[in-house]
């Protein structure tokens, strides 16, 4: 059966969009660009970039999506060929991206993987909590070829997924134990906030010190509300063409957007107070979660059981992260080829994943002197890829949403009967899409390329 008749019920329309956004960017990547940015001025832009940019550009894509009835590169090639320009260009830059952000997802995916069967194999051991204290990240990141293996399994167990055709029932499953990791998360972070350090915690994070925010933390908030809301990858534009007719775009934009913001601001919450109170660990680092968390739990009562769980449903939902983005790829690829069949093109693009996930597994060791500014590889690429290239993708967005529908198409869909939203929110949505998101794009960019040129 085609994926595009089998979505049913209105709950997995908000499991697909939720379980794509809700994965490593809340856990792993927010926290420590928070960190990196300085605290809580630049919790209070993200957010508000969130509610703004975010939120408008993620309606925006599920509705290409759900006009179109197709994906990125057919609906960018559709409007190339109207207009005459040359706008598949952008079409082509988002597979891309989803391209090359799974073969780094896949490493980072790695990570948690090595973290589970570390807190696996303590079970098993007479003094769990010395076995675990001796797992770092460091000896992890100087172990190109287990890094590799690491997300080769994670990258083939997703290849496996898509091309059995599971991938509905499985992100619908993972999707479903969310609220289980969301439990976990909660009981984790009464432990965390119960540590001396909380206090220093509530003000680096409640007080915002805008003194501390750059201009280009612009481009860092941008780049991160795209990664974690999946925006400009294609996902949302694919994932809006199975939606139903009638669906509610701007309430699925909305509830998405909120329990993705809420999820972040909870991990910080949980991983500050732990960082804080070991005052060695360098908050703007990616190792963050990975140094922090295992260390903690390896010193609480039961933490290793629990250490186990939680890495389990962090594997889990990032799995679920992986497979949108293998679906996206693989869509795109379908549509421009559709001489071939669903599962040979879910390989092809598999294995084209796996062969660019060498360039991140190897990073710490074939590419250890590599420095740009003072930063590694990782975390070059990471800016390059998120805060750069993404954003550009998402202008692409706004000018396809603009010229793939009509001012009528556009507001038919936003106020659809019975919706909630009127006409004056569709007209503060469309201003919004058509002039606030690409000036934020743009100054973001600029600050970013400024402050480069300038170090
Ligand atoms: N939004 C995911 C996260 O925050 O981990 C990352 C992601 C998943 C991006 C799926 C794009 C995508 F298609």
């Amino acid at each position: 059966m085609s994926r595009k008749s089998s979505w049913r019920n209105r709950l997995s329309f908000y499991l697909l969009a939720i379980g794509s956004a809700c994965g490593l960017g809340n856990l792993w990547r927010f926290p420590y660009i928070v960190g990196e940015n300085g605290g809580g001025a630049f919790l209070l832009l993200y957010v508000f970039l969130a509610f703004t940019v975010g939120l408008t550009l993620l309606i925006a894509e599920l509705m290409i999506g759900h006009f179109t009835g197709v994906s990125i590169l057919k609906a960018s090639k559709r409007v190339a060929l109207q207009y005459k320009r040359p706008i598949h260009l952008f079409g082509w830059l988002s597979v891309f991206i989803s391209a090359v952000t799974l073969a780094y997802y896949s490493v980072i995916c790695g990570w948690v993987l090595h973290y589970l069967t570390q807190f696996l194999l303590s079970l098993f051991q007479a003094q769990p909590i010395s076995y675990l204290s001796q797992t770092s990240m460091m000896t992890l990141y100087q172990n190109s070829w287990l890094q590799f293996l690491l997300a080769s399994v994670h990258l083939l167990i997703s290849i496996v997924i898509v091309v059995k055709g599971f991938a509905e029932g499985v992100e619908r499953w993972i999707a479903s134990i969310l609220p289980l990791f969301g439990i976990l998360v909660i009981i984790l972070l009464v432990k965390s906030l119960s540590l001396d350090s909380t206090p220093d915690v509530l003000r680096f994070l409640f007080y915002p010190d805008f003194s501390k925010l750059t201009w280009a933390s612009i481009g860092h908030a941008v780049g991160h509300v795209f990664f974690t809301l999946s925006l400009g990858f294609g996902t949302m534009v694919t994932f809006g063409s199975y939606f139903k007719k009638d669906e509610k775009l701007p309430v699925i934009g909305f509830r998405v957007t909120f329990v993705d913001t809420l999820i972040s601001i909870l991990a910080v919450l949980l991983i500050f107070p732990i960082a804080f109170s070991s005052s060695k660990k360098p908050l703007t680092d990616p190792s963050l979660l990975f140094e922090v968390l295992p260390q903690f739990l390896a010193r609480e009562k039961g933490g290793v059981f629990f250490g186990l769980i939680f890495f389990l449903c962090l594997w889990l939902a990032a799995l679920n992260a992986s497979i949108g983005l293998l679906e996206t790829v693989t869509a795109n690829l379908v549509e421009k080829k559709p001489e071939l069949k669903r599962s040979l093109s879910a390989w092809i693009a598999g294995f084209f994943i796996l062969g660019l996930t060498v360039i991140p597994a190897f990073s710490g060791t074939l590419f250890k002197s590599f420095k740009v500014h003072g930063q590694g590889f990782i975390e070059t690429m990471d800016s390059f890829l998120i805060n750069g290239l993404l954003p550009i993708a998402g202008l692409g967005m706004v000018i396809i949403a603009l010229l793939s529908l009509t001012e009528a198409d556009r507001k038919k869909l936003f106020v659809q009967d019975a919706s909630p939203t009127s006409y004056n929110m569709y007209t503060h949505w469309r201003f919004a899409l058509k002039w606030v998101v690409p000036i934020v794009i743009l100054l973001g960019l600029g600050f970013q390329l400024f402050e480069f040129v300038s170090y």
